[in-house]
């Protein structure tokens, strides 16, 4: 078994007292089986950068932003000082997600530690006491299917309300245990409120959720959890008991009233600025057109 460096060091400072297995080796990581102080857990080893493939695009990174502006100029710059701390940036990025959720009760593993490169979690088990399969591998009845749909779109719902969209999730990032479905992988996810992508990335997200259980349950195919959960976000509505219907059709007429209205609003600004332009230049005002 190769073990990776960053691996290595955490067992010399103790933190790690043997590696049990290889788990997954993905894109972005290696996972592996470790045994700690406090018992079994994941670890996850980041690649170095250059191995690492696709996940650092601006969709995701837009909106990140350390609150050191030094560190943030930078990082926008490209230059070596700035990639260092952009790798940094995107290591701490998991953990810093992961704690959010922790704290908001989402069914994602409880972080234990962030090592230089190597983060270190609760190991998500099956039924077997072994490390929980993805929900790819996953066959279900139709009812389960349902079910199952309903509690990860509440789930991605009330992340939502924590401020948070994964934005990579699929059926190969939540892994079935004991007691149903478990969200991991959050190097890539998103502010809900500091990016404009959001709303794009997070109906991705639902519609990858859709997707996968209609092959089981074909009739969820006609929901719209997604566009039905942006719009009660944006109308700061949206609560994490809130219960989602799945239809969007009448709410999005709720929706374009309040555009009209702020058509309307601005349209008066627009006009009332010209008017004060006219009276400033000594200009007689416009007359009111009728239609
Ligand atoms: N906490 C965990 N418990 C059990 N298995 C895990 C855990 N974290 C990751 N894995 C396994 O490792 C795989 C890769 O982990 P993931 O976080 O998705 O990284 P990658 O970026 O490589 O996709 C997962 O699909 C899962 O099978
Ligand atoms: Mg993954």
């Amino acid at each position: 078994m190769l073990i990776p460096d960053r691996l290595r060091s955490m067992i010399d400072d103790g933190f790690v007292r043997r590696i049990i297995r290889p788990l997954k080796s993905g894109k972005e990581a290696e996972v592996f089986v470790v045994e700690t102080e406090d018992g079994i857990c994941a670890a996850k080893v980041y690649k170095e950068a250059h191995r690492r493939n696709f996940r650092q695009r601006q969709d995701y990174v837009e909106g990140r932003r350390s609150g050191d502006t030094r560190r943030d100029r930078a990082i926008d710059s490209g230059s070596r000082f700035g990639q260092a701390q952009r790798e940094a940036a995107w290591q701490t990025a998991e953990s810093d997600t992961m704690r959010r959720l922790n704290a908001a009760g989402i069914r994602i593993p409880r972080l234990r530690q962030l090592g230089d490169g190597v983060l270190l979690m609760d190991l998500v088990t099956g039924a077997d006491g072994d490390p929980a399969p993805q929900l790819a591998t996953q066959h279900y009845q139709r009812d389960e299917a349902k079910h199952w749909h309903y509690q990860l779109v509440h789930e991605v719902s009330r992340m939502l309300c924590a401020g948070v969209v994964h934005g990579d999730l699929s059926e190969y990032n939540i892994l079935h245990a004991t007691n149903g479905p478990v969200i991991i992988d959050f190097p890539q996810a998103t502010d809900a409120a500091r990016n404009s992508n959001a709303k794009r990335l997070l109906l991705r997200d639902v519609n990858n959720l859709t997707r996968f259980f209609s092959r089981f349950a074909p009739e969820l195919r006609r929901s719209e959890y997604g566009q039905e959960m942006w719009l009660l976000h944006e109308q700061t509505a949206l609560k994490p008991d809130t219960r989602l219907t799945g239809r969007y059709t009448a709410a999005r007429g709720a929706v374009d009233a309040q555009i009209v209205l702020r058509e309307i609003e601005a349209a008066k600004r627009d006009a009332a600025k010209r008017a004060e332009i006219r009276a400033a230049r000594g200009l007689p005002p416009l007359p009111v057109r009728r239609p």
